[in-house]
């Protein structure tokens, strides 16, 4: 066998594509060190985004393409570093939190809560600490999608909130303040307020992504968040109906006018899977997400079947993620969670950067 190298081994390393920010290793600046002692080869990776579902995978293809290489001995180790990335330019960074990813739509009832919510308890599934802020002021789902509606914020010395800890993460809703069968009657600048102050008002402690789940539509809600909450990408949720992805396309050029990156978009409620007998039935029609992600020229995330389990699990408080992390829609959820941080990890890092200037 010839000498083995570093050079050899990083050689190795860059014909290896990470699936899911589709770069190779050494390109994207994964490669820590290598080191070879006799016949072993120590290799250290420094990952930006947090996949621990997908460390095995990675392991094992390295180890692969090494033992192809003659590498008989070899010793994969995969780290994660979560950067902050940068936001809409004047907009001050929020404390406590280093990203923050909103989740639109523009048509109402396609499923921005359900997918907020698994995306987050995903997003911590593979190693993140996460917070889910709920930005629906009129209709806030959170509470009861998260099993916490009979929780209160408890406040502090200073005025401020605790965040309500569910499943592990820190989230925020109007729901945990006010009852859940009152009318909330707001006008529009109340409204502005009131998700200042909850976003605000709440001590975050030390999140790399921040879900917020927005209400339907373009209105006060998305205006506040494009102009005062620093937000570093947006998913779109969408069902394939040709109706739904008007909307969409509608949201999407929303984020984009403000120069928040879309991180990709998810299609929801995409086939029918019948609970007794397996037949499937395309309620909304297939595809179509996917076909927008083409147009538009924006990552496709994946594509949630519309199943029974997937409402009963969140009427429960249980969102499938948590309550059937092996099921087929948890996995699908997770690989969506990968997908939308390593295309955050993509975006340009905050941390002495220049700030983005836009000239309009
Ligand atoms: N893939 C799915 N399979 C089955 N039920 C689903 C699925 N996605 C969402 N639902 C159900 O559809 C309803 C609407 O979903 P959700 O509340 O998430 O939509 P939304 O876009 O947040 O609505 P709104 O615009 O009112 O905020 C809920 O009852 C939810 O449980
Ligand atoms: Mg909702």
């Amino acid at each position: 066998m010839t000498k083995l190298t570093e050079e050899k081994i990083e050689n190795i390393l860059s014909s290896i594509i990470d699936i899911h920010t589709n770069q190779d290793l050494v390109s994207s600046d994964n490669v820590k060190s290598i080191t070879i002692d006799d016949e072993i080869v120590s290799i250290e990776l420094l990952l930006k985004y947090p996949a621990l579902n997908y460390h095995d995978e990675l392991k094992d293809s390295i180890d692969n393409a090494l033992s192809k290489a003659g590498v008989n001995y070899s010793n994969v180790s995969i780290k994660t570093k979560i950067k902050p990335h940068s936001t809409q330019s004047g907009v001050s960074p929020l404390p406590g939190v280093k990203n923050i990813i909103a989740v639109a739509s523009g048509k109402g009832g396609v499923g921005k809560s359900t997918t907020a919510v698994n995306l987050a308890l995903a997003l911590q599934s593979e190693g993140a600490k996460v917070a889910l802020l709920d930005a629906d002021i009129y209709g806030p789902s959170q509470p009861r999608m998260l099993g916490a509606k009979e929780l209160k914020p408890k406040g502090d010395e200073n005025g401020n909130m605790k965040p309500v800890i569910a499943h592990g993460i820190q989230s925020m809703s109007i729901g945990y303040l006010v009852e859940e069968s009152a009318p909330m009657v707001w006008r529009g600048p109340m409204v502005t307020q009131a998700l200042e102050q909850l976003l605000k008002n709440t001590e975050w402690s030390d999140i790399d992504y921040m879900i917020v789940d927005l209400p339907p539509g373009t209105g006060d809600t998305q205006l506040t968040l494009s102009q005062r909450i620093p937000v570093s990408g947006a998913v779109i949720v969408t069902t394939p109906q040709d109706i739904a992805l008007i909307d969409a396309q509608k949201g999407l050029s929303m984020f984009e006018k403000v120069n928040i990156p879309i991180l990709g978009i998810v299609e929801n409620m995409s086939i029918h899977v019948c609970s007794n007998c397996g037949h499937t039935e395309e309620i909304f029609g297939n595809g179509g997400g996917r076909k927008m992600a083409g147009n538009t020229d924006t990552n496709f995330l994946g594509a949630l079947p519309l199943q029974l389990d997937i409402r009963t699990d969140l009427d429960e408080g249980k969102p499938t993620v948590i309550k059937n992390p092996e099921s087929p829609a948890a996995l699908i959820y997770q690989e969506i969670a990968r997908k939308v941080a390593a295309a955050l990890s993509l975006q340009s890092e905050t941390t002495g950067a220049f700030p983005n200037i836009t000239i309009e």
